[in-house]
């Protein structure tokens, strides 16, 4: 063949690489009724309104997010409830109102006690520029709360993206998933809901309980999780800036990299949630595992890849150009503008919320 044809056709298959890959994700998101690219809104609008409240969840559905994430966690009376931490002094007034207990884990109260504490009035102290007189005294919320919001417009109708937080705390929580998702019909409609979790027995129970519900293992790079090729951990490393840590962190070879996408599709995953590193540093940011043969190695092993947690068009762009298929964010408007899916929900405020 001519050289200046082989060179052509060389290019031509450079060119049109990234457009296989690209059609490869939507193709794998189709198959499993999740949108494409996915934007996924991290505890609600959790940038404009109080993590995981109501207004944050509104705000996300109005917005058009996809999907609603939360993380469930249970209360000592066995009802589901949606809690990030651990415990509650970050996003509550637990130290004044149970100063013995503000410490303890969320499953050592029972809904009651949960119900009395105002997860709103720290947002107001922690970004004035965005606080609100209404966030005050906002309550946690239960699962089944946040399915109403879920399906509360009937021309905007998210689904639940849902990590079992700290299972082991809790055991039986995925059947107790089940459960609720199936008297409430959330179970029936192909990619409504997406389960996810770091953990990988609770991936298994997942999968045991709810076989034909896309499954998402979260992947960072640390204790119990991908193995760092520092071989440091962060609270021993003296590293004062987690954010910084993390940006150094990487893999320790691509073969463990490769193991823990085999383990996410042997536990029934149907995809992965890598960390990334965002571009201003920061609380969210995390490790890369989003760089273009990430993404490939996933797709061409049959999984989706929707990255957490970003929240600014620079990084939205750099992790779309890799090669990611969804977006966990803070702030579902700059997410949907950025896939220019915006039309009614930019002009969605919270001053046009009811909450
Ligand atoms: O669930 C994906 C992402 O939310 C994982 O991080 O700590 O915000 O739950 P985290
Ligand atoms: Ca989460």
């Amino acid at each position: 063949m001519h050289r200046s044809l082989l060179h052509t056709l060389a290019l031509l298959v450079a060119l049109s690489a990234p457009a296989i890959r690209a059609e490869g994700g939507k193709t794998l998101a189709g198959a499993q009724g999740i949108p494409y690219p996915a934007v996924i809104a991290h505890r609600g609008a959790s940038y404009d309104a109080p993590e995981s409240t109501a207004p944050a969840y509104l705000l996300a559905r109005e917005q058009g997010a996809d999907y609603l994430e939360l993380d469930l966690q249970r209360t000592r009376d066995g009802v589901l409830v949606v809690v990030h931490d651990d415990v509650l002094v970050r996003t509550s007034n637990v130290a004044e109102r149970f100063p013995e207990r503000k410490n303890s884990p969320v499953s050592a109260f029972t809904l009651a006690e949960l119900k009395s504490l105002d997860a709103g009035s720290w947002f107001n102290h922690a970004y004035p520029d965005r606080a609100r007189a209404s966030f005050a005294k906002l309550p946690i919320l239960t699962l089944d709360e946040v399915i109403d919001i879920a399906e509360g417009n009937p021309g905007r109708q998210p689904g639940l993206y849902i990590e079992t937080k700290v299972p082991g705390q809790f055991p039986g929580i995925e059947q107790d998933l089940k459960a609720r998702l199936d008297a409430r019909g959330w179970l029936d409609r192909p990619g409504r809901v997406v389960l996810q979790t770091f953990d990988r027995k609770s991936l298994a129970l997942l999968h045991e309980a709810m076989p034909q519900v896309p499954k998402i293992l979260l992947l960072w790079v640390g204790t119990q999780a991908i193995a760092p090729a520092s071989g440091q951990d962060f609270a021993a490393s003296g590293e004062p800036d987690k954010a910084a840590f993390y940006a150094r962190q990487q893999p320790r070879e691509k073969a463990e990299f490769l193991r823990w996408l085999d383990l996410a599709k042997q536990g029934g995953a149907i995809g992965t949630g890598p960390s990334a590193t965002r571009t201003a540093l920061g609380e969210q940011s995390y490790a890369d595992l989003i760089q273009p043969w990430m993404n490939q190695a996933s797709h061409e092993r049959g999984l989706l890849v929707h990255v957490y947690t970003l929240d600014e068009p620079v990084d939205f762009d750099k992790a779309m150009k890799a090669g990611v298929d969804g977006i966990f964010t803070n702030r579902t408007s700059e997410l949907m503008r950025f896939y220019q899916r915006s039309t009614r929900s930019e002009s969605v405020t919270l001053d046009d919320l009811d909450y």
